[in-house]
């Protein structure tokens, strides 16, 4: 294979977002929109990644590591010509292809790119730019052609004359350059143009002044290279690659019962034979396994679940990991370090966080479980705390297997509940509860006979 190095321009601050983010780190289905060209660039081949950065480079940088990309810094924005002459030292003695991708057109697919490397090896072109037509081009540069056809120019909008700005042919902004044209052409292009910049796509005039063979390959999917510049180009981006994301799902097996309102980050997994109702967001990391069933208005985040977990209706889940066969709400809230094991069933208004629950144990109802360590086949009885702030920090509970814990106990932590205990309902547990006894911490009741009658109820008379 030919060798082939990317070049992705990133240097931008985006001013249009309006952001104190740099554009390319706004996210599109969860992930930073750069992260898409970087994934194309990865898939068709290249031996190299060249990211050019600018604003906000650290924390460009900072997102993406990896041993293929490599970052050239261009400390002032003077256009997408100098962007890429900002690279020239990372490539000298390189006379292979170069791709250039932009940060802000994340919707490029590799499939795309690599008919696109193919017509332009097979065509033995200087430069190949990949078009596409539109039916409203404004804001674009246009592919310029002569009477014959043949490519000459692009020709900026705000450059544009009146016939000009009427094709309907554009530059996506992709292109594919030979390495040893493309930084010879750059030291030529000048800045007179409305906006003082370098202009990239001035390399085309300059091939065909040179005699050498340009071409404009035409793609039929314009959704593909939109490129965001504003809140509402992210707002259309972010629709059509959840559109992507819900079918690759569905492709695979998953039943998405309303996919106009069902919200799926790009890097999520999901088994097949699961069922995901409306309403429901799945995000970051999420690992799904196969016939789980996760109804409607949950907010998954970075959750591991095994096979057949049921999770009800307005479930919140955060950085936990569930096995398999676990049901879970409705309206439980599971937050970040939570392990439950295989069979666990939590209930309704339940929360947990930072804690292990035992195979086969039943959280079921009100309760709140932090800095827990529960064993096997545990039943925690309805508005049952763990008392686990002591004011200066957070102090562990440990619930042995098989133990009762009567209904609205409240466990001050540090304490051990030892196996086969039961804790008496209303219950204040501030010691230790040795194995196979019974704990109780609440006042007696007493009952008194000798009421008068102005204290006896009044109803039923
Ligand atoms: C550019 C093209 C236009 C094309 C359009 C497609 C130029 C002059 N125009 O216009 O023909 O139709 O893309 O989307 O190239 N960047 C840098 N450094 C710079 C300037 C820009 O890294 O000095 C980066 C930006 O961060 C962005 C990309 O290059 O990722 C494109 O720049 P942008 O200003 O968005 O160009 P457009 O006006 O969209
Ligand atoms: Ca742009």
């Amino acid at each position: 294979m030919e060798e082939l190095v990317t070049i992705i321009l990133a240097a931008g601050k985006g001013t249009r977002m309006k952001s104190d983010l740099v554009k390319v780190l706004h996210p599109v289905a969860g992930i930073p929109m750069l992260a898409y060209p970087i994934r194309v660039a990865q898939e068709t081949g290249s031996s190299r990644i060249i990211v050019v950065v600018g604003h906000q480079r650290g924390r460009v940088e900072a997102a993406f590591h990896d041993d293929s990309i490599v970052y050239a810094h261009q400390e002032e924005q003077l256009g997408t010509g100098h962007a890429i002459a900002v690279t020239e030292d990372l490539l000298k003695g390189y006379a292979g292809d170069v791709l250039i991708l932009c940060g802000d057109v994340p919707l490029i697919r590799a499939e795309t790119i690599d008919a696109f490397m193919k017509a332009h090896r097979g065509a033995g072109a200087a430069v190949s730019v990949l078009s596409v037509v539109l039916d409203d081009p404004f804001g674009y540069g246009r592919i310029i052609r002569n009477k014959n056809g043949d490519f000459l120019k692009i020709v900026e909008e705000r450059d544009a004359g009146e016939r000009q700005r009427k094709v309907r042919e554009i530059n996506s902004g992709i292109y594919c350059c030979d390495a040893s044209f493309l930084f010879g052409a750059l030291k030529q292009i000048k800045t007179d143009n409305d906006q003082g910049e370098y202009y990239l796509p001035d390399i085309i005039g300059i091939a065909v002044d040179e005699g050498k063979h340009v071409q404009a390959v035409e793609t039929a999917d314009f959704q593909e290279v939109q490129g965001i510049n504003d809140r509402v180009g992210l707002a259309e981006a972010e629709k059509v690659m959840r559109r992507r994301v819900l079918l690759h799902h569905m492709t695979e097996g998953v039943t998405i019962l309303d996919p106009e309102a069902t919200y799926i980050d790009g890097d999520v997994v999901i088994g097949r034979d699961t069922v995901v109702y409306p309403g429901t967001h799945i995000k970051g990391g999420t690992k799904i396994g196969t016939g789980c069933i996760i109804e409607a208005g949950c907010a998954i985040t970075d959750a591991v679940i095994g096979n057949n977990v049921h999770i009800k209706t307005a479930c919140v889940i955060d950085e936990c990991c569930i096995n398999d066969s676990v049901r879970i709400g409705p309206f439980a809230h599971l937050r970040p370090r939570t392990v439950l094991e295989k069979d666990v069933s939590v209930g309704n208004f339940v929360e947990i966080t930072r804690s292990k629950i035992g195979k086969g144990t039943g959280v079921n109802h009100l309760t709140y479980l932090g800095d827990a360590d529960v064993g096997k086949k545990v039943n925690i009885g309805a508005g049952t705390i763990t008392c686990n702030f002591d004011g200066n920090r957070k102090q562990q509970t440990v619930i042995e297997d098989n133990t009762f814990i009567g209904s609205n106990a409240a466990l001050v932590a540090p304490v051990r509940i030892s196996r086969d205990a039961v804790v008496g309902a209303g219950s204040t547990i501030t010691k230790d509860v040795p194995e196979k006894s019974l704990g109780v911490a609440r006042s007696r009741q007493r009952v008194y006979t000798d009421v008068p009658e102005r204290h006896r109820s009044k109803s039923g008379k």
